[in-house]
């Protein structure tokens, strides 16, 4: 038996950041920013008593609602994040208080912009047992707290938001089909990274002085890596599955540069009309552009039953994969 996703939900918080904005800030222009990344402007969770719990039990709530299922129906929680309120309790901890899932158990997972895939394969396991019958997937990231605003180069690339599904048992033939998770640390540890606040590092007036509790990102070596390893894994999803471009009803890529989207919709030899974008409304919302790209199909009445969906992402560690799901309409 597989997982189906039988609901979507988000939150995105009401602040818009626009490149506008940005030029009044950093030495930038909107056309720079939207010629090399598509984006226009993102979302930014100004509330400083708000952060990634409270996004992901937002949109574990609609969620719920929109499956018309109680929080206490819930057996597990998964949260996808680099930016959790605080190390202990965990995320999903938080947002198990908040939501009330009060038969739940939960954790988070940290695989940066692949954080969500990874955790979607996770979920989609336990349902694959039996183990469980409900479990939220949710991937949600408050990236203001951890980007440098003086560092044009990153950014501008960057934004708040939370995102998930609920996994169900799915019906014969449907649900998480198949999935190719790979990690690289050789590669990455060396071009995306956030040095300070761990156990390295640990938060001192020197580390803060430094700027070690930002986000450091190679740009230029990232998208080279990046644009190689989603569309081979695109590839490679379509090949493992004997899908054509015409079987396939969506391409939903994490959003991180509408460049490297572009290329992985080229190699898969699907036209953009079949690709899920929204980077230019939210940016790169790191655990929560997946999930996000999901619900906004999925509220538009974009997916019927039985469309192949291709999920892929690239991200810090480096980190990335590719899901194949057939969706059930429930
Ligand atoms: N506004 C104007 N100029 C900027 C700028 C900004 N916000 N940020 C950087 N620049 C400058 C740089 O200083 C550099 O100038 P230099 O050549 O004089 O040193 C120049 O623009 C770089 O331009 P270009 O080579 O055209 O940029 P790029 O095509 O490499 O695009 C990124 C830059 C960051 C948008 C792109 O590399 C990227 O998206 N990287 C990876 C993102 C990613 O996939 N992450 C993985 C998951 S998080």
């Amino acid at each position: 038996m597989k997982a189906a996703i039988t609901a979507t939900g988000k939150y995105l918080p009401p602040d818009k950041l626009t490149n506008k904005d940005f030029e009044k800030i950093i030495d930038t222009t909107d056309e720079w920013i939207q010629s090399r990344t598509g984006i226009r402007e993102r979302r930014i969770l100004k509330d400083p008593t708000k952060a990634t719990a409270f996004m992901c039990a937002e949109a574990a709530k609609e969620v719920l609602e929109r499956r018309g299922v109680s929080a206490e129906d819930i057996d597990l929680i998964i949260v996808a994040t680099i930016s959790p309120d605080m190390f202990f309790p965990s995320t999903a901890c938080l947002v198990q208080d908040l939501i009330g899932a009060k038969n739940a158990w939960g954790f988070d997972l940290s695989g940066a912009c692949s954080g969500f895939l990874y955790a979607l394969v996770t979920g989609a396991k336990f349902i694959e047992t039996g183990m469980h019958q409900k479990i939220l997937v949710l991937g949600g990231d408050k990236m203001s707290t951890i980007v440098d605003y003086s560092d044009r180069n990153n950014c501008i690339l960057f934004g708040d938001a939370a995102a998930g599904v609920l996994l169900e048992p799915a019906k014969d033939g449907y649900g998480v089909l198949d999935a190719r998770l790979y990690s690289d640390g050789t590669a990455g540890k060396n071009h995306l990274y956030m040095l300070g606040s761990g156990s390295l590092n640990p938060p001192t007036h020197d580390t803060v002085d430094k700027k070690m509790h930002y986000l450091f990102q190679d740009g230029k070596v990232v998208f080279k890596s990046a644009v190689i390893g989603m569309a081979d894994v695109a590839a490679e999803m379509m090949t493992r599955n004997s899908l054509t471009a015409v079987d396939v009803a969506y391409l939903v890529p994490h959003q991180a540069n509408l460049r490297i989207i572009a290329a992985t919709a080229e190699r898969m030899g699907i036209g953009m009309d079949k690709v899920a974008v929204n980077i230019d409304k939210y940016g790169n919302t790191t655990a929560a552009t997946l999930p996000l790209c999901l619900d906004e199909l999925n509220l538009e009445g974009n997916l019927a039953d039985g469309d192949n969906l291709i999920l892929v992402s690239y991200g810090a560690g480096y980190t990335w994969g590719g899901v194949f799901v057939k969706w059930q309409s429930i």
